[in-house]
Order: C-alpha cells, then sequence, then structure tokens
C-alpha cells in the first residue's frame, strides 16, 4: 500500500514534468573563501556512482514479487516520432521517482538508531590505502559501522586517492571514511580505536589532557563517535548546517564570514572564535592565555600576513597546515601537504591551494617542534626551506 501512495506521487511528479512546471533548475555555486555554496542536489550521475546498474534493475524488479507491483507502475509505454509506434521505456532517473535528498534527510535515523540498522566492519589494508574488504553486521556493533554502509568503498567502490565522485549537499566530493579511519593510519580521531592502539602513530601517539575540553580527558584510551562531530539536519532538508557539523561552534574550515580561520583569529580574539570555531567544541586551543604546543604559540605564525597561493591571509591559516577533512591522515597530528588532493586539501578562490607543507614530523612532546619538523617551498614560510629530517611519507 505504501509502495502504490508512492506510485501515485510519484507519477504525479512526472506528470508536471512532463508539463514543464516541475523543472527544477540547479545553481551551482562553487566553494569560494567568501561565499557560503549553495546546497548542491545529488544528481542521477551520483545515485549511479553507488547504485550500479545491476543490482538496482534486480532491486527494483524484486518489488514485483515482494510488493506486487506490475511492469506499467514503474514503466511506460511513450511515442517514439521515428518509428511512430509505442515503444517501452524504463525510466533511468532515479529522482523522477526518488527524492535527490533521499538520503541526506534521513542522517538523524542513522545516526539515532543505529543499534537497529545494519553496517559493516573493514577489513585491513596498509597506511592511507582503501580498504576493500567488509564483511556485514547486523545490528551494527558500533556506529561507524552504519555510516560505513555508504561512505566507504563498500558503497563507492575504488577511490585510490580517497576521493568518491560523488558531490555532496554541501559542495564537496564524498571521501572515504573508512580509508580515513584506518588504525594504520599515521593520525586520526579515536573512531574505530583509542589514539594508544593506533598502530601507524608514532610516539607519542595521545595528546596531553591540557591540548582536550574536560569532557575529552581520557588521552589514549577513550572513543568516539561520529555523532560526536555530526548532527542531524535541524528540519527536513533546509536551513542545514554545512557538513552536518554538530554544534554549538559548527564553523570549519570558514568562518561566518567566509574566510578562512586563522592563528591569528584567536590570538587577536576576532571572528567569534571561542563561540564559533568547530575544533574548540572539544580542543582548548588557547586557553588561560596559553597555547597548547609551542607550533601555534610561535610569533611568527600568529602575526603579520601571509601570501599563500597568491592569497594574503592575517596569520596562518589552519588549513595552511592541517587537513580539511579531519577525520585521520596519512601524516601525523592531521597535518596536509600542497600536494594533496582537495577536498584534504582547500582550493582557495583563485584555484590554488591553502596547504604549504612538503615534509612534517611529530616532535617528541607538544612543546619539543623546531624549525626543522617543518618544510616548505612557499616565500612566507622561508625558515622552513631545507630540509632536515625524515618526514612523513
Ligand atoms: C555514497 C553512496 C550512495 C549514493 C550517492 C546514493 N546511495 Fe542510495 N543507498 C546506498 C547504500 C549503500 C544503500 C543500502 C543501504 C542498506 O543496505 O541499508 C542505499 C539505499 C537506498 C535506498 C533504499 C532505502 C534507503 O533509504 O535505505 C534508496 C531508495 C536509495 N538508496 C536511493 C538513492 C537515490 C535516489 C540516490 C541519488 C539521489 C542515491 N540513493 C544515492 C548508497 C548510496
Ligand atoms: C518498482 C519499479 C519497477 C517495476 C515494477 C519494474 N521495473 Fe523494470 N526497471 C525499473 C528501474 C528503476 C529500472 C532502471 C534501473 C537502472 O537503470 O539502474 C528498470 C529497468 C528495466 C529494464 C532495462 C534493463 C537493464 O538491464 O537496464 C527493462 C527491460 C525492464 N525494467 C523491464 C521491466 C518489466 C518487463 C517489468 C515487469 C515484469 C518491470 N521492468 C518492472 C523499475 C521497475
Ligand atoms: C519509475 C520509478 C522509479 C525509478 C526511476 C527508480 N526507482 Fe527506486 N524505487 C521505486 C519504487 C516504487 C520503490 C519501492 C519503494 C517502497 O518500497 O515503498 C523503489 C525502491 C528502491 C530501492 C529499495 C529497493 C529495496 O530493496 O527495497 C532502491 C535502492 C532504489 N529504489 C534506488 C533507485 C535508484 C538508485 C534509482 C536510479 C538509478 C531508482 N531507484 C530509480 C521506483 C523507482
Ligand atoms: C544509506 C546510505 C548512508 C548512510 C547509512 C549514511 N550516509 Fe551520510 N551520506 C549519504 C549520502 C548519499 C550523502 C550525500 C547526500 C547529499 O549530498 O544529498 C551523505 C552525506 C553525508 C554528510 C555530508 C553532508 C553535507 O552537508 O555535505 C555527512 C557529514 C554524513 N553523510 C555523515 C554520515 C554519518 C555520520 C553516518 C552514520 C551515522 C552516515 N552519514 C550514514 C549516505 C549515507
Ligand atoms: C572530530 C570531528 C569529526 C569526526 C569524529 C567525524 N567527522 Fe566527518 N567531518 C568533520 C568535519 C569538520 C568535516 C568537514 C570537512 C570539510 O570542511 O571539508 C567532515 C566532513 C564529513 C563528510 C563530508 C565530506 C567527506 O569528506 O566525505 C562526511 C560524509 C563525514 N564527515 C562523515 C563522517 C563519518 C561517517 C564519521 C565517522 C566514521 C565522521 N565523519 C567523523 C568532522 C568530523
Ligand atoms: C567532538 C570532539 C572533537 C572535535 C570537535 C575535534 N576533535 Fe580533535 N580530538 C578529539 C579527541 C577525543 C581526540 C583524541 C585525543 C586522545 O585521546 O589523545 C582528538 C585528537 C586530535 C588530534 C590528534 C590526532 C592524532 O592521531 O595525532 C588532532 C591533531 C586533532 N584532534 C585536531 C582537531 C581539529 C583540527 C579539529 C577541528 C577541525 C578537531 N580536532 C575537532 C575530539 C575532537
Ligand atoms: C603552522 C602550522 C599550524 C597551524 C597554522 C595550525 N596548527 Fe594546529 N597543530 C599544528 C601542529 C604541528 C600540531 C601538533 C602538536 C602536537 O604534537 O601536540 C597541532 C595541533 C593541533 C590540535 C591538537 C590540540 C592542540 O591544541 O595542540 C588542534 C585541535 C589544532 N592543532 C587545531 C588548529 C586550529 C583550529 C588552527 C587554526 C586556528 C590550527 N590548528 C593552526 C600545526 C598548526
Amino acid at each position: 500500500m505504501k509502495a502504490r501512495r508512492l506510485l501515485k506521487r510519484m507519477y504525479q511528479g512526472v506528470c508536471f514534468l512532463l508539463l514543464g512546471a516541475g523543472v527544477a533548475v540547479l545553481s551551482i555555486a562553487l566553494e569560494t573563501g567568501t561565499a557560503t555554496p549553495t546546497a548542491l542536489a545529488l544528481t542521477v550521475a551520483d545515485c549511479r556512482v553507488c547504485h550500479t546498474s545491476g543490482n538496482n534493475v534486480e532491486r527494483h524488479h524484486n518489488l514485483i514479487a515482494t510488493k506486487g507491483l506490475d511492469c506499467l507502475d514503474c514503466h511506460k509505454m511513450v511515442l517514439d516520432p521515428v518509428s511512430n509506434t509505442y515503444v517501452f521505456a524504463p525510466f533511468r532517473d532515479c529522482t523522477d521517482c526518488h527524492s535527490t535528498s533521499v538520503h541526506y534527510d534521513k542522517h538523524g535515523f542513522y545516526i539515532a538508531n543505529w543499534q537497529t540498522q545494519s553496517g559493516v566492519t573493514p577489513g585491513t589494508a596498509p597506511l592511507w590505502t582503501q580498504i576493500m574488504t567488509f564483511s556485514l553486521v547486523n545490528p551494527a556493533m558500533n556506529q561507524y559501522q552504519v555510516c560505513y554502509k555508504c561512505h566507504s568503498y563498500n558503497a563507492f567502490g575504488s577511490a585510490p586517492t580517497g576521493v568518491s565522485p560523488v558531490v555532496s549537499r554541501s559542495g564537496i566530493k564524498l571521501t572515504d571514511q573508512a580509508m580515513e579511519f584506518n588504525p594504520n593510519n599515521r593520525s586520526a580521531h579515536p573512531i574505530q580505536v583509542p589514539l594508544n592502539s593506533q598502530t601507524g602513530s608514532y610516539a607519542p601517539k595521545a595528546l596531553r589532557s591540557n591540548q582536550m575540553t574536560l569532557a575529552w580527558t581520557n588521552v589514549g584510551t577513550q572513543t568516539m563517535k561520529c555523532s560526536d562531530c555530526h548532527a542531524a539536519p535541524p528540519s527536513g532538508s533546509t536551513g542545514a548546517t554545512k557538513f552536518l557539523l554538530k554544534g554549538p561552534r559548527t564553523y570549519w574550515p570558514y568562518n561566518r564570514n567566509g574566510r578562512l580561520w586563522t592563528l591569528n583569529d584567536v590570538r587577536g580574539n576576532t571572528n567569534s572564535w571561542s563561540t564559533d570555531l568547530f575544533c574548540v567544541n572539544c580542543h582548548p586551543i588557547y586557553s588561560g592565555g596559553t597555547w597548547k604546543n609551542n607550533v601555534h604559540d610561535d610569533g611568527d605564525h600568529l602575526e603579520g600576513s601571509y601570501t599563500i597561493g597568491g592569497i594574503r591571509h592575517n596569520g596562518i591559516p589552519c588549513v595552511s597546515c592541517h587537513v580539511e577533512v579531519p577525520h585521520g591522515y596519512r601524516y601525523s597530528r592531521l597535518i596536509g601537504y600542497d600536494t594533496d588532493p582537495a577536498p584534504y586539501a582547500t582550493i582557495q578562490s583563485n584555484g590554488t591551494k591553502a596547504q604549504a607543507l612538503k615534509g612534517f614530523r611529530k616532535a617528541s612532546s607538544p612543546f619539543n617542534y623546531d624549525e626543522g619538523n617543518c618544510y616548505s617551498t612557499v616565500g612566507a614560510c622561508d625558515e622552513h626551506d631545507s630540509r632536515s629530517m625524515t618526514y612523513d611519507w
């Protein structure tokens, strides 16, 4: 019965389309340093990345047996102008019958009811390599297993750099979360394992407890859920927070004025960093007049004007050192290099990357960093212009 109602609705939708009344115009806006992108709807090409034809035809045709549908409930005969006869036309555009936000709108359900859903558990792969084996766990034992069903090779298949072709609503390509949270990576948020068990990370693996807010001080042994950082869309598909980031602070990597956050915003107490900057939900970064590591603390990094990729910044942007997708990464401490692909690297309004490094090595403690721990060929970073140790790959 439910299917019949849906079919009725979808035929109404198709009629509108044929009459030309319901034609949706998709406006594409690229992410720039000054504008929040217009929400992008998934296209049929996006659906087809994860729903390959083989499995999709079969799934629909199974509904004939399970829901009592007929061929003409889903297909129609259309007039072929060449032969002037009626021919059988399978629908090919998913969005004629399904909403483009069929998944987006369900994220509240995925997050809240993960215990009742099926999930997949990833096999193993070396450092920064796509995991290609998954086994079904029904019901899921961890929340991330539900998310990995769709946010990994399990759904979109091969994506060796971690970047899939599916452009999500917030205007970036979906990446492979199972690849990002792989325990063999050099750094990661503790989704699959606590940081002391992050095999690919070298000492010191965990952060210090003063690098965390009070709810997160079991450093090295604590784990977190995707939903500690991601929330349900506020109301249907409108007015949603970018990337579904969970508050109270929801701005990353741009502040609410559309500029990249910099260390200068924090030191100079501008752009409402303490109430807006996403990371500060769990990392104080700067409190009681002190920074929590000597890289953030460095006067050169805080002050003055930096030109990176031809764009001038006041202080160094967070994403000149860190990767934009802060899940887990091939280099320590979620550092990113200028050779990384978007969206790990941040593309600035003139097409250049905001990331400035070509080499990084984690220090023995948060206050033991030296100029040699970083290597860069950016003019503004000329104190780091020679290679002085073995850097993370
Ligand atoms: C990133 C991968 C991905 C994309 C993109 C995607 N899907 Fe899915 N979809 C899945 C997976 C995986 C499942 C199976 C979930 C399960 O087994 O519980 C699914 C399930 C579904 C279902 C079954 C009901 C449900 O909500 O779980 C429908 C309907 C559906 N997709 C339609 C679409 C349409 C239409 C599009 C394009 C607008 C689309 N999907 C885009 C991965 C994707
Ligand atoms: C629940 C809806 C539904 C029903 C019922 C249904 N189909 Fe389909 N059919 C589809 C969809 C959707 C596709 C296209 C899927 C795609 O392109 O990924 C399709 C594809 C096809 C194709 C193209 C096959 C291919 O491999 O690309 C044929 C032929 C077809 N259907 C015939 C039929 C016939 C005959 C019946 C009745 C016995 C039927 N369908 C019933 C939804 C349905
Ligand atoms: C002609 C209309 C039509 C088109 C086109 C169509 N679907 Fe469907 N689809 C349906 C109907 C009807 C159902 C059954 C809904 C229900 O269970 O109430 C369905 C169910 C599904 C399911 C769940 C199947 C299951 O096992 O329960 C998936 C997944 C899905 N569609 C994906 C897609 C994708 C992806 C496309 C495009 C490649 C597509 N559909 C195109 C009508 C369509
Ligand atoms: C059944 C498939 C499916 C499941 C399960 C799923 N997602 Fe998604 N998710 C998608 C698809 C498809 C998109 C892209 C939606 C769009 O752009 O409309 C998406 C988009 C997102 C986005 C980006 C939204 C934006 O603004 O661009 C986030 C964040 C996200 N999912 C997190 C999660 C988390 C966390 C879980 C587990 C609790 C989860 N997803 C489970 C399919 C799924
Ligand atoms: C520490 C906080 C944090 C955790 C934990 C986290 N995310 Fe995210 N996630 C983010 C941020 C910040 C972004 C925005 C990235 C950007 O600006 O490009 C994001 C972006 C995304 C996106 C959209 C773009 C993309 O790269 O695919 C998806 C989907 C997503 N997250 C899914 C997940 C899933 C699934 C999990 C758990 C397995 C998870 N996230 C855990 C902070 C987090
Ligand atoms: C919801 C809480 C939360 C948010 C928001 C959050 N983090 Fe974290 N972060 C954690 C936890 C928990 C750890 C693990 C600390 C430990 O146990 O040692 C961590 C660890 C880290 C690490 C060390 C990872 C490693 O393996 O070396 C870095 C770097 C980091 N976070 C940066 C960020 C950045 C940048 C942001 C904002 C884009 C952010 N975090 C947002 C909770 C959070
Ligand atoms: C000049 C490079 C650089 C810049 C710019 C930078 N970071 Fe970091 N950040 C680092 C390094 C290196 C570490 C690792 C410190 C350690 O080993 O404990 C780090 C650690 C962190 C951590 C872990 C907790 C802490 O306080 O040490 C967070 C969170 C973080 N950065 C967020 C940010 C944010 C937010 C910004 C922008 C406001 C930013 N970073 C700008 C290099 C940088």
